[in-house]
């Protein structure tokens, strides 16, 4: 993780975050005022990872009472299968811990294997599907939950993921 850093996503992110959007989803991305907007939102939690100072993925959730509700969570092509999601995941995680949030649910679509077995790793079960959810094809999404993330179990899923990241590091610093 040299040179790497998580931080909240900033005005001054945008133009790297729209890059990775258009790359992830073609023409089917949000737009800039979508994130300007989740920007100024009372309720959003945005942060970026950064190579460099350059953001090169994203996470982004509303906090609603206890649950929190993942709104999207992009990384840059080139960067993909380093864990770099796994280190957001684990970071949206600790913001839940000290915020008191007990629950964390997603959207996902039904294609998605990658995304979907990313989720189930981090302990999340598919509990239901919003058919035809997605407007650019009609996809179905299956609506990911996880556990009370304050149950020991679920704790040690955490701990972990955590301590396979800092291996994976280690390993890769080398
Ligand atoms: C999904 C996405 C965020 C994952 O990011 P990433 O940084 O590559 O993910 P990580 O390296 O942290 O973890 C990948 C995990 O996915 C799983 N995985 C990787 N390749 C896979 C594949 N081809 N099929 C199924 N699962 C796969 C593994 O569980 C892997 O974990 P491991 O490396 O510990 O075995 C990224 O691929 C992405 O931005 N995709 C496009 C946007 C998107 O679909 N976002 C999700 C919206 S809900």
């Amino acid at each position: 993780m040299q040179n790497f850093k998580i931080e909240k996503m900033e005005q001054k992110h945008i133009d790297e975050v729209l890059q990775i959007e258009e790359l992830c989803y073609g023409a089917h991305h949000w737009s800039k005022d979508s994130f300007l907007t989740e920007l100024n939102n009372k309720i959003s939690s945005y942060k970026c990872i950064t190579f460099n100072n350059k953001c090169i993925g994203y996470i982004g959730f509303w906090k609603i009472i206890d649950e929190a509700h993942i709104t999207n969570l992009s990384i840059h092509p080139n960067f993909q299968n380093k864990k770099m999601a796994q280190n957001l995941l684990l970071n949206m995680i600790d913001e839940c811990y000290k915020e008191k949030i007990k629950y964390i649910t997603l959207e996902v679509r039904v294609s998605n294997e990658k995304a979907i077995s990313l989720y189930e790793k981090f302990g999340f079960k598919s509990l239901g599907i919003r058919k035809n959810y997605y407007q650019d094809n009609n996809e179905s999404a299956l609506i990911m939950w996880s556990e009370n993330i304050f149950d020991k179990n679920y704790k040690e899923l955490y701990d972990r993921i955590r301590k396979n990241l800092i291996k994976y590091e280690k390993d890769n610093d080398k």
